[in-house]
């Protein structure tokens, strides 16, 4: 599985996919105080960490610098040393990842991010699967609906609940999120990569805009989906799966 870093440098490098990355480096203490000073708020991750494990947001104020470990209230340190310090944490240089948080749409004040299921099928061709919101849970920095204590609902209900999207316009984002989708499906096995079910963690921000958050290419939850009343894409998901596996 690649690293978050070596498939954020992959898709940097995509003319049409690259404005939808976050602006993303390997964390040392003079990036994280370039990112602090020139963004809201910051997300410190590993290259390889996943499910939402020791993720951190962080930020600056007036007087200090503040930081959140995957839940609760934030922390306080003084000096970007002892900020840098707490962050890494012994963590080898080279091995974490500063970037600009997106400012996530939200519902009730719980942000969301959306899941896209890409799946290739009994033909070995690339099939839409299905999407998902997962909302945080509270005082969450993470969507991850295990870790963060979130819950998942339908893309067209988060996006009517957080931007009051008419029928249309959530129709339209659809078509985007699902046609981005198919794009780095497309980049990641043109350029070598195996894969025969993505998952896509994809930002919504408050004006409507689409974030690339990661880009799950093998063994992406399947149970996720099971969390929906509607239970057309879970199925929808077992059916490629084994269509796949008879082939
Ligand atoms: N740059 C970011 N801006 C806003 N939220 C983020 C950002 N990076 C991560 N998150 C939140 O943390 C969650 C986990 O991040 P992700 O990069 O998908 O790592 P993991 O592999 O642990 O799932 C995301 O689903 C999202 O809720
Ligand atoms: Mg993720």
């Amino acid at each position: 599985m690649p690293s978050k870093w070596k498939l954020h440098q992959l898709y940097s490098k995509h003319s049409s996919l690259r404005k939808h990355l976050p602006p993303t480096s390997l964390l040392t203490k003079k990036s994280l105080s370039q990112y602090l000073n020139k963004y809201q708020a910051v997300y410190i991750k590993g290259k390889n960490q996943h499910t939402g494990l020791g993720m951190i947001k962080a930020w600056k104020t007036e007087n200090d610098y503040r930081f959140v470990k995957v839940q609760g209230k934030p922390l306080i340190e003084k000096s970007i040393n002892n900020l840098y310090h707490k962050v890494t944490d012994g963590r080898p240089i080279q091995s974490i990842l500063v970037q600009k948080a997106i400012d996530l749409a939200s519902i009730n004040g719980r942000p969301f991010s959306i899941r896209l299921m890409l799946m290739r099928d009994g033909k070995r061709e690339w099939q839409y699967a299905g999407m998902l919101a997962k909302v945080s849970g509270e005082d969450s920095i993470v969507t991850n609906v295990r870790r963060g204590g979130g819950y998942a609902t339908t893309v067209d209900d988060a996006l009517a609940k957080s931007l009051g999207y008419s029928s249309d316009q959530i129709k339209r984002k659809n078509e985007e999120i699902i046609r981005i989708g198919f794009e780095i499906i497309r980049h990641a096995t043109d350029t070598g990569y195996r894969s025969h079910e993505t998952g896509i963690d994809l930002g919504i921000d408050n004006n409507g805009k689409v974030w690339i958050i990661e880009v799950n290419l093998s063994y992406p939850s399947h149970a996720l989906f099971n969390r929906l009343q509607d239970k057309t894409f879970y199925r929808k998901i077992k059916s490629l799966a084994a269509e796949y596996q008879e082939t």
